[in-house]
């Protein structure tokens, strides 16, 4: 479909929902599904990269997932060490920016280590900012947020009534990035799961039935065309 490649969104942040059914439509477990996701992922962020977008955030795994089957749960991590590990060079002689969003302190030791050297390797690229948020949720970066602010206060570095929206909004995880644009979210589910809460305030939504694995160039440019033909108004009129 065809998009403006002037009026780009400066933010596309994506659910990545799906990968579960994606794999009982062909009779394999849910673990195949998220294997499969991994393609999807390379190619958004190709997408991303290449159209200048310039800050891509993607939904790895919520606060609650923890909920499913511990089997599941151990499969996504090792799948989530065994990406980073393959695709972080790739990603960085790409001129991308990864940050790894969420409560990391969950992970264990071997991959809160890898985040970090990820982390470091790409911190000063200036292209495509990429944000993987993996054990997130809206209210944990909201609360995160508000325990650093009392903790300036306390500290006596910070009156409250110096807390203004954009002090509030650069404390979140995604810092001085600008707010979401566009917010996908695949699958045909239309919540939003606790994912960026406080960031999507004026974000356009685009909801399609596509399971992840196979979301590719062609829905990501109808969902950009779609953004391209809505009239954002912001309260104005
Ligand atoms: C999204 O796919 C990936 C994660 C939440 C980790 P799901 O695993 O939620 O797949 P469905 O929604 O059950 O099909
Ligand atoms: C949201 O999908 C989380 C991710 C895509 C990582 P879920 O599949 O967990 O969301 P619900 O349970 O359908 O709301
Ligand atoms: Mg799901």
């Amino acid at each position: 479909m065809d998009y403006n490649t002037q009026k780009m969104p400066k933010h596309v942040a994506i659910i990545m929902d799906g990968n579960g059914r994606w794999a009982k439509e062909k009779g394999k477990l849910r673990v195949f599904g998220h294997q499969n996701g991994v393609k999807a992922v390379r190619n958004a962020v190709n997408f991303a990269a290449r159209n200048e977008i310039k800050v891509l955030t993607l939904y790895a795994f919520s606060s609650e997932n923890w909920s499913r089957p511990e089997s599941e749960v151990s499969a996504l991590m090792t799948l989530f060490m065994k990406a980073l590990t393959s695709e972080v060079k790739k990603l960085h002689s790409n001129n991308i920016k990864l940050n790894i969003i969420g409560d990391k302190s969950a992970f264990t030791e071997d991959l809160q280590k890898r985040i970090i050297e990820s982390e470091i390797l790409t911190a000063k690229n200036t292209g495509l900012i990429l944000n993987i948020a993996a054990n997130y949720g809206g209210y944990w970066d909201i609360v995160n947020a508000t325990k650093s602010l009392a903790e300036k206060v306390k500290a006596g570095e910070l009156e409250p009534q110096e807390i203004t929206a954009e002090l509030f909004q650069s404390s979140l995880a995604t810092k001085e990035q600008p707010p979401v644009d566009l917010l996908i979210r695949t699958s045909g589910e239309q919540r939003i799961s606790n994912f960026l809460l406080w960031q999507i305030a004026y974000a356009e939504l685009f909801f399609t039935s596509v399971l992840w694995p196979d979301f590719d160039e062609n829905v990501f440019s109808e969902a950009i065309s779609v953004y391209q033909q809505r009239e954002r108004r912001f309260g104005s009129c």
